[in-house]
């Protein structure tokens, strides 16, 4: 493709896409294809002979769209919140188009220099400290993995320079909740630790680690011959927003002298707003923190920045430094491959910057704020509506609910739940996720779209009760 062919198909793109974030309110939230469809409608074999620029997009509405769920629809209320906003859509385009890589300062200075003014934006925006450094990877996932490495190279005293966790004498212990993030478990397993050496501390009744439980499996472990090694703590879970307490767990790990990692993925956007702060309070007291831009703060997939205290610790663990990376500004320059896995590095920093700066901290804050409004609305309005029930604190933007029908316990209640939930995504009107709480299926409604308004969570709100009410009476009515 020429650069004139791509000015033309790339107006017509950017003027698809427009026009697709106009209609999407039209479209079903959640894909209607069955399995194997879309598979089934593009060849198996790649095209021998060169294929017309106008084919290939004329795919775009004919298999991908309606094989698509809409995470940017005004009805998504599903998992979590993951806003494209488009200004940051548009930086991703130039750092595709830029079509750099930094491998090292070097390789292009301004990426490394606008990742690491972005990443210290987002901490001042957040109400970090200054002691906190910031790089940007692809997901929290890969930043717990990186938090545990880290941690594991520090409490051995940098075992990977010798016979690594292989010639450890004592089996070094990760603590965390049962409601941590399936990612932390994954991270913990690939740094070697171990499924036995994860130890689960109990929580209290809204899900938040319990500190006293902490402390005393950190001594057992302890008596125990063991090394008691990370807390990860998660403020916002995914399935309740729990907070884990910071500052009493802070105050164990110092004592101890264990790794904290707190994973805010989904709650750190709330951190903008100088009243969530307190949601947090002691995450001065953590080693490495974790925050997702392209969750609730409207950066595109992927967008994921990872804050450490010691970055000399960290690039001592993740460097590796072969001479044909190395150069005379090393000295006076950050590599961002020695902060993470892998060597080549997107232009990631330019959908963030795009974002902060065509909306500015104030517009961001306004759109967390109207979120938390509407999610406190609807909590209320459920909760005085007889049958409903709100299970859990809403603290943020999701709301644990169900639906409870008199008489209806245990099995059959999860079959109600999962059916009017069930009901709803596949109608196309909202997409919903049912999850399991204390071993019962509730609904997860988590607000938080862009385009979502208050029209739209008044509209949910009668759905769900028509829904409901719908499927108890079908229910009965087959009995
Ligand atoms: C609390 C929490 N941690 C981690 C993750 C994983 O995020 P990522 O997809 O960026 O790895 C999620 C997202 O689902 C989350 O809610």
């Amino acid at each position: 493709m020429t650069p004139e062919e791509f000015r033309k198909y790339g107006h017509e793109i950017i003027d698809w896409i427009a026009d697709y974030r106009i209609r999407l309110e039209s479209l079903p939230v959640m894909a209607q294809s069955s399995p194997g469809e879309i598979r089934a409608a593009i060849p198996a074999n790649p095209p021998e002979t060169a294929e017309p620029f106008e084919q290939i997009l004329n795919d775009l509405d004919r298999v991908v769209v309606p094989g698509l769920s809409l995470w940017q629809h005004p009805n998504f209320f599903g998992y979590f919140p993951s806003n494209a906003s488009l200004s940051s859509v548009l930086g991703d385009y130039i750092s595709s188009g830029l079509g750099v890589l930094g491998l090292a300062w070097q390789s292009s200075p301004a990426l490394t220099e606008i990742e690491e003014v972005v990443t210290d934006w987002l901490r001042q925006m957040t109400g970090l400290s200054d002691s906190w450094s910031g790089v940007i990877q692809d997901t929290a996932s890969a930043c717990t993995l990186i938090a545990l490495l880290t941690a594991r190279e520090r409490t051995t005293q940098y075992s990977l320079a010798r016979g690594g966790l292989q010639e450890e004498s004592q089996p070094l212990v990760i603590y965390i909740t049962a409601h941590a993030h399936s990612s932390v478990d994954k991270a913990a397993l690939l740094a070697g630790f171990g499924r036995t050496n994860i130890h689960r501390v109990a929580h209290d009744e809204h899900f938040a680690m319990d500190p006293q439980a902490l402390e005393q499996a950190i001594s057992k472990d302890i008596a125990d011959g063991k090394k008691p090694c990370a807390v990860v703590a998660t403020t916002g879970t995914t399935t309740t927003t729990a907070m884990d307490p910071l500052e009493a767990i802070g105050e164990i790990t110092r004592r101890f002298g264990l790794w904290l990692h707190v994973d805010a993925a989904m709650a750190g956007s709330a951190m903008i707003l100088p009243e969530c702060r307190t949601l947090w309070q002691g995450v001065e007291s953590a080693d490495s923190l974790v925050m997702n831009p392209h969750k609730w703060l409207g950066a595109v997939f992927d967008c994921s920045v990872y804050f450490v205290r010691d970055e000399e610790h960290l690039i001592r663990v993740m460097s590796t430094n072969p001479s044909y990376l190395q150069s005379a500004a090393d000295g006076q320059v950050k590599n961002f491959r020695d902060w993470g896995l892998p060597l080549g590095r997107r232009f990631r920093a330019l959908k963030l910057w795009f974002l902060i700066r065509e909306q500015g901290v104030e517009g961001l804050r306004k759109r967390i704020r109207r979120d938390l409004e509407n999610a406190q609305w609807f909590a209320q309005q459920i909760a005085a509506i007889p049958l409903w029930r709100v299970l859990t604190p809403v603290l943020l933007q999701t709301i644990c609910i169900r639906h409870e029908p008199l008489g209806l316990t245990g099995e059959s209640l999860d079959a109600h739940t999962r059916s009017w939930c069930d009901q709803i995504n596949r109608s196309g009107f909202a997409y919903l996720t049912p999850a399991i709480l204390d071993g019962r299926w509730m609904v997860r409604i988590s607000i938080g779209a862009e385009m979502t308004e208050r029209q739209h969570v008044k509209n949910l709100l009668d759905e769900l009760c028509r829904v409901a009410e719908n499927t108890l009476l079908s229910a009965t009515g087959d009995q």
